[in-house]
């Protein structure tokens, strides 16, 4: 776990979180599917709720002896769309089962529109010790564009109710470059988010994933996200978030001190976790391994006493390699080059991206000095052979 005041961009820190184990659990539940969402998802399920409780209680029971666990994240869909008692009697499964480490981070993603104060103070009380709030935009229209229900006085409220009932750790969530944005309703949202008692700050580009409503739309010829814009407002972003002492540790997600997320963290440097729910990928004993999708198969399954899971992977000790630089290379404290890093170095692709200065050399580790080229840093390693 983060250690108290801990700079969130640390080299021990990221690589001390490889040894670190969590869980996550799945909740699938929305009011309404958001256009550019491609995330396991359902709306208007209302009636399979109790049974959802139910499979994801029995399949924690299911899974082999695992922990204890240093952090523990619920995501979605809307964790919020579940009671918050159902919540609370998850996370004590979990306990029971495989232990939770005290000061464990233990995370749930809330739309702002569900988030209330009796809400908050059964988290608490029940364990939660972090909140995700999905804020998105704080402008009205630029809201509506996206699709979700809450206004931006529901965020500022519900970061406020979080704090007061006692969680340590508030994120806001929010989404750049989507059509009916600006460069003031940007910049406004980004002074309003920080302005907020948060201290995780996570800012996405938004992305026009294949087969969602926003895909359709672009290719019927609707505005979509414009790169050079997108670029513009993440520095400005970043610039703003350092400005008030947020410190980038990922591409995309910046903290104050002590306030890394732990579970992010477990995930960019391999450590393992166990995972619960419709879709929800695994990484335990080496590999990955990932459960079924939809809704009706995942409580067929579990309800006939069988394990959800529908398909797996291990990697051979040269893809683990290529893996570990693929995730340490997103962290701002980059990675320790290894035999992956050595061969990225020595290969033209590599070398051209130290030339222009997007891969850097220091202090015995190897970092991406350009987050915005990132994707061409993933694309070089995914592109070179170790077993070669
Ligand atoms: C899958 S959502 C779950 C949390 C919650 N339901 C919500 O919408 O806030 C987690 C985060 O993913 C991000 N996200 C989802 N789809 C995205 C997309 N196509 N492009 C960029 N960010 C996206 C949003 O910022 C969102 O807060
Ligand atoms: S973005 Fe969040 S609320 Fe919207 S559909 Fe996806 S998971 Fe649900």
């Amino acid at each position: 776990m983060a250690a108290a005041e801990a700079r969130p961009d640390a080299p021990d820190l990221a690589d001390a979180a490889a040894a670190w184990r969590g869980a996550y659990v799945h909740i699938p539940f929305c009011r309404r599917v958001c256009p550019y969402c491609d995330f396991a998802v359902v709306a208007g399920a209302g009636e399979h709720r109790g049974r959802y409780v139910e499979a994801v209680l029995a399949e924690i029971g299911m899974a082999e002896p695992f922990g204890p666990l240093q952090a523990v994240a619920f995501g979605g869909g809307t964790p919020t769309q579940l009671a918050a008692a159902d919540l609370v009697r998850i996370l004590h499964a979990l306990a029971e089962r495989f232990g939770i480490d005290r000061g464990a981070e233990v995370s749930l993603e809330a739309n702002p529109e569900d988030w209330d104060r009796p809400t908050a103070a059964a988290l608490a009380a029940g364990g939660f010790t972090r909140v995700s709030l999905g804020a998105q935009s704080f402008d009205r229209a630029v809201l509506t564009d996206l699709g979700r229900l809450h206004r931006p006085d529901d965020t500022r409220r519900a970061v406020a109710e979080a704090r007061d009932a006692g969680f340590a750790h508030v994120n806001v969530d929010l989404i750049f470059g989507s059509p009916a944005e600006d460069d003031r309703s940007w910049e406004g949202g980004v002074a309003a988010a920080l302005a907020c008692e948060i201290d995780h700050l996570s800012t996405y580009a938004l992305t026009v994933e294949r087969g969602t409503a926003l895909s359709k739309a672009v290719a019927a010829g609707a505005p979509g996200p414009v790169a050079d814009v997108q670029a513009a407002r993440y520095e400005w972003a970043m610039t703003e978030a350092a400005a008030a002492g947020f410190v980038r540790y990922e591409t995309s997600n910046s903290a104050r001190p002590g306030s890394a997320c732990a579970y992010n963290l477990l995930t960019w440097a391999q450590g393992e976790y166990e995972a619960f729910g419709t879709g929800a990928h695994r990484h335990r004993d080496g590999a990955r391994a990932w459960n079924v999708r939809r809704l009706d198969r995942y409580l067929e399954r579990v309800e006939a006493g069988r394990r959800p899971q529908s398909g797996s992977e291990s990697l051979d000790a040269a893809g683990r390699e290529q893996e570990r630089l693929l995730l340490g290379l997103r962290r701002a404290a980059g990675a320790v080059p290894g035999r992956a890093g050595e061969a990225l170095l020595a290969s033209p692709w590599g070398r051209r991206l130290v030339e222009a200065g997007v891969l850097e050399s220091r202090d015995g580790r190897l970092i991406v000095a350009r987050p915005l080229l990132g994707d061409e840093v993933s694309r070089a390693v995914l592109a070179l052979d170790l077993d070669g």
